[in-house]
C-alpha cells in the first residue's frame, strides 16, 4: 500500500496512529519502508546524526536535497517529507516555495516540514497554493536554539500554553496537512489534538498525539551525543554494531578473515605462467 497525505488525513479521521521515522540514506529507508512505517522524515536531524554538527543550522539545500534523493530512491511507498532546512524559508513566502519546490523536484519528497507558528503562516499558505503538502513544527523547534537558550520543553507556562494551542490552529488554518509537536507536555499535546482536525506526530509529547516520530539512530541507539529523555531504545544497534566491527577487526588481525568461502579461484596453469 503507498502512503499519502490521504494516509495521514484517514488515520486522524479513524483514529488510527500513525508511524514516522527519520531517514537520511537508501539503505535504510528501504528498511523502515519494509517494516511498514507510514512516513518518512528526512529531517535536518542530519546535521548532527549523520554531518556531525552540534545543532542544524548547518543544513544546507544542497545537503538535504542530497539526502533526500537517497532516501526517495528506498522508499517508493511511503510518504517522503522533507525538512527546509534553516534560513531556506524564514526569509519569506517567495524563497519557501523555490525551496520547497527544489526538494520535490530535485530530491523527491512527497511534502516539505517547516519550523515555527503564526510567523511562518504567510509561507505555508504559499508552498500549499503550490501544491506542496506541508508539516508544520511547533513546540521545541531546534532551528531557534538560539533564541531559546537551549533545547527545552515549550508550553509549560499558562500563556505559553495557551501560545502552543494557537500556534497550532494557525498552521492548520494556513494548511498544513500535519503538526508536529516536540519537546510539549504530554496533556497539552493531548489536547491540541483534539481541538485540531489535522494529525498532530509527537516527539517527546506523550502519547495523545495522533502519531509518533522519532530520529531512527535514537531509538536503535547508534548516537550517544544527547539522549533526550523522550527517546525509548527499540533495540541496542549501536551495541550491535560495534560487536560485529570489533569482531571484523579479530578476524582481519588473525586471518581468519576472509576465509576460502569468500575468495575468488584462479587455474593453477595461469599463477604459474606468472613466476
Ligand atoms: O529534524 C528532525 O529529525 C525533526 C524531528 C525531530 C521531528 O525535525
Amino acid at each position: 500500500m503507498k502512503h499519502t497525505v490521504t494516509t495521514f488525513k484517514q488515520a486522524k479521521e479513524r483514529g488510527e496512529k500513525l508511524t514516522m521515522l527519520t531517514a537520511y540514506d537508501y539503505t535504510t529507508a528501504k528498511l523502515i519502508e519494509e517494516s511498514g512505517i507510514h512516513s518518512i522524515l528526512v529531517g535536518d536531524s542530519l546535521g548532527m546524526v549523520c554531518l556531525g554538527y552540534e545543532n542544524t543550522l548547518s543544513v544546507t539545500m544542497e545537503d538535504m536535497i542530497h539526502h533526500t534523493k537517497a532516501v526517495s530512491r528506498g522508499a517508493k511507498n511511503t510518504l517522503v517529507i522533507a525538512d527546509m532546512p534553516f534560513m531556506s524559508y524564514q526569509t519569506g513566502w517567495y524563497d519557501a516555495v523555490v525551496n520547497a519546490g527544489r526538494l520535490v523536484k530535485e530530491g523527491g519528497a512527497h511534502a516539505v516540514k517547516l519550523e515555527g507558528g503564526k510567523e511562518v503562516c504567510p509561507q505555508i499558505e504559499a508552498i500549499v497554493k503550490a501544491s506542496i503538502p506541508v508539516c508544520a513544527h511547533i513546540g521545541l523547534t531546534p532551528q531557534s536554539v538560539n533564541a531559546f537558550g537551549g533545547f527545552k520543553v515549550q508550553g509549560k507556562g499558562e500563556e505559553a500554553a495557551k501560545k502552543l494551542l494557537e500556534e497550532a490552529k494557525a498552521v492548520e488554518q494556513a494548511g498544513a496537512f500535519a503538526v508536529v509537536l516536540e519537546c510539549v507536555p504530554a496533556k497539552l499535546a493531548a489536547l491540541i489534538s483534539e481541538k485540531i482536525s489535522i494529525p498532530t506526530i509527537g516527539i517527546g509529547a506523550g502519547a495523545g498525539c495522533d502519531g509518533q516520530v522519532l530520529v531512527y539512530q535514537d531509538m536503535l541507539a547508534m548516537y550517544a551525543d544527547m539522549a533526550p529523555k523522550f527517546v525509548k531504545v527499540f533495540a541496542n544497534v549501536g551495541e550491535e554494531m560495534k560487536k560485529g566491527f570489533a569482531a571484523y577487526k579479530k578476524e582481519v588481525q588473525e586471518g581468519t578473515f576472509p576465509a576460502e568461502e569468500h575468495t575468488f579461484k584462479i587455474e593453477e596453469s595461469i599463477l604459474e605462467k606468472l613466476y
